[in-house]
């Protein structure tokens, strides 16, 4: 199915074998792997610097021992149950793709479309199974159609909210998933004198309702270092901690902690 739009005109992209183009004679040579670069502006920015391959390993790494499988699981129940089979889903900041994965295999005949600014994280994301397109693209700035998408990810990605109200149906359905106040807090509490909570994150979204919160708690034990890093690396704290509190971390080879994440569910009015 023609999904994307071309970034350069808006018309619909057809996806060849080895390229994307649109009828006016624009073309995207897809890469080896499989994915398409439909960023315009390749300027560094803030908005525009995804995960390097560091991060993206770690992530990969840990999310592949399925200690988030029970978030993974919830994610997919509640979009089989609220998204028709034939929809079109997408995955804004789709990372390795390991949500989008497993959301695709519940809805093997619906358009599963992974988007992110990392080349490093499509890579990845190319070699799993469903997914119809994956592109390289900001989540400020999707090249989808207003009104295109039926169910829509926002996995630990940015949240560009009036962009997902955009490119949503009326009708359509928002997953927002946000880690709660004591996500982690034994991890935090091996590396920092006084660990903070998670601030709440706004839940109010523009254009859009809130209708199910669904909270979500575990708690895993880690079973050598590598994963304890390999977790330590996946948080937004990583980069602001310093190396002594970071180094805390290599005397332990195995840890128990909490995890709490809000599965967020809204519908474009
Ligand atoms: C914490 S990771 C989450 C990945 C995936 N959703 C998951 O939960 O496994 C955040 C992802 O957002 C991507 N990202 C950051 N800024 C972005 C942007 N402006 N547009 C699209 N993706 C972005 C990063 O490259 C990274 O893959
Ligand atoms: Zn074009």
């Amino acid at each position: 199915m023609k999904i994307l739009r071309c970034p350069v005109c808006g018309e619909l992209l057809e996806k060849e074998e080895k390229r994307y183009c649109c009828s006016r004679g624009h073309s995207f040579d897809r890469a080896r792997q499989g994915y398409v670069n439909l960023l315009q502006s390749q300027r560094s920015s803030k908005r525009n610097h995804g995960d390097d391959k560091e991060m993206v390993t770690a992530r990969r790494e840990f999310l592949e021992q399925g200690y988030y499988e029970p978030l993974r699981r919830l994610l997919v129940e509640k979009v089989y149950f609220y998204t028709v089979p034939n929809g079109v889903i997408a995955d804004a900041g789709c990372g390795e793709g390991w949500y989008t994965e497993g959301v695709a295999a519940k809805m093997p005949v619906a358009t599963v479309i992974g988007f992110d600014i990392s080349k490093e994280a499509l890579k990845w994301a190319a070699k799993r199974q469903g997914m119809d397109h994956l592109a390289v693209a900001s989540c400020y700035e999707m090249p989808l159609a207003d009104g295109s998408v039926d169910g829509l990810l926002n996995f630990f990605s940015p949240l560009a909210a009036e962009e997902y109200a955009r490119v949503l149906k009326p009708g359509g359905h928002l997953f927002r998933a946000v880690p709660g106040d004591c996500h982690l807090w034994e991890l935090k509490s091996a590396v920092y004198e006084t660990p903070k909570p998670n601030r709440p994150e706004p839940e109010e979204l523009p254009g859009l309702t809130l209708l199910e919160r669904c909270p979500i708690q575990d708690e895993i034990t880690l079973k050598n270092n590598r994963e304890i890093l390999s977790l330590f690396q996946m948080t937004p704290y990583y980069y602001r901690t310093s190396p002594a509190d970071q180094a805390k971390l290599k005397s332990y080879q195995t840890l128990t902690t909490r995890t709490e994440f809000t599965l967020l569910i809204y519908e474009k009015k």
